[in-house]
């Protein structure tokens, strides 16, 4: 069971839907006969059940339970097959990073940007880099605001990763790479700023406090390092309690 719930949550919730459906298809061959709507149901309280029972949170559990009648409410539409091909590769694309690693695709605010721009050490030829740099924003604003500097910025979801890239083409000192942040070296970073989740916090410092030189700088983007105290925090504007944490290394 705890492998189970250590799985990420879109496999939990996929898993929950698949079992209760191979339930539903036992009762059927036992001969159980009713009506479609009820069948509907059955495969929702399922569902419901057997999310709750895999650790998911409220919002899954609604989300599990919304599922079955939406699938019923558009299963004679006459909506092509590809469409639904088209719109689960858009999103794939998009936040499948996201997805398997439990962090969400948001953005830092302008304000944000612009205070990290002052969190930059003076120094000419410094090293930043964005692990999970989303659309690019603060890549592409701190590599015009500092000509001097290199900066890089990370991202896993491919499509995410081309706006990205994009972006930063005008930028000859900002790079945007495909991949996963936990395959990056962080040696010769200088600043090294993340806004992710609280899942990947510990992890991620534990990566910092390994690969970053003495004198560099970690910055999280309102996520807390457990256990650590910041030696500096910035509030930015966003949502409620946005703040730019500052650990120094
Ligand atoms: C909250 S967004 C932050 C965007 C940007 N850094 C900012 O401050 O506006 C987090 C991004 O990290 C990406 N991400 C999550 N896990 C990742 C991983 N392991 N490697 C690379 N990128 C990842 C997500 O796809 C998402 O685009």
């Amino acid at each position: 069971m705890s492998l189970i719930r250590r799985l990420p949550p879109v496999l939990r919730a996929l898993l929950a839907q698949a079992l209760a459906f191979t339930i539903l298809v036992a009762l059927a061959r036992l001969g159980l006969r009713f009506t479609p709507l009820i069948w509907v149901l059955l495969q929702a309280v399922l569902a419901v059940f057997l999310s709750r029972w895999m650790d998911l949170g409220p919002r899954w559990v609604f989300m599990q339970a919304a599922l079955p009648f939406l699938v019923r409410a558009l299963w004679n539409a006459p909506i092509p097959g590809w469409v639904y091909l088209a719109l689960f590769l858009g999103l794939a694309l998009v936040f499948g990073g996201g997805l398997f690693t439990r962090v969400p695709l948001y953005h830092a605010s302008q304000d944000a940007w612009e205070k990290l721009a002052g969190l930059l050490p003076a120094q000419p030829g410094l090293h930043f880099v964005d692990l999970g740099c989303g659309f690019g924003g603060p890549v592409a604003h701190l590599a015009k605001a500092r000509p001097d500097g290199t900066f890089l910025g990370i991202e896993a979801s491919p499509l995410t990763w081309l706006v990205a890239w994009l972006r930063c083409l005008p930028h000859a000192n900002a790079h945007i790479r495909l991949g996963s942040l936990w395959r990056a070296n962080l040696a010769d970073v200088d600043v090294a700023y993340a806004f992710l989740s609280p899942v990947p916090m510990p992890g991620l410092w534990a990566k910092a406090r390994r690969e970053m030189k003495p004198g560099s700088r970690f910055i999280s983007h309102s996520f807390e390092v457990p256990f650590e105290t910041p030696h500096r925090v910035v509030p930015v504007a966003g949502r409620d309690g946005a703040k730019l944490l500052v650990f120094d290394l």
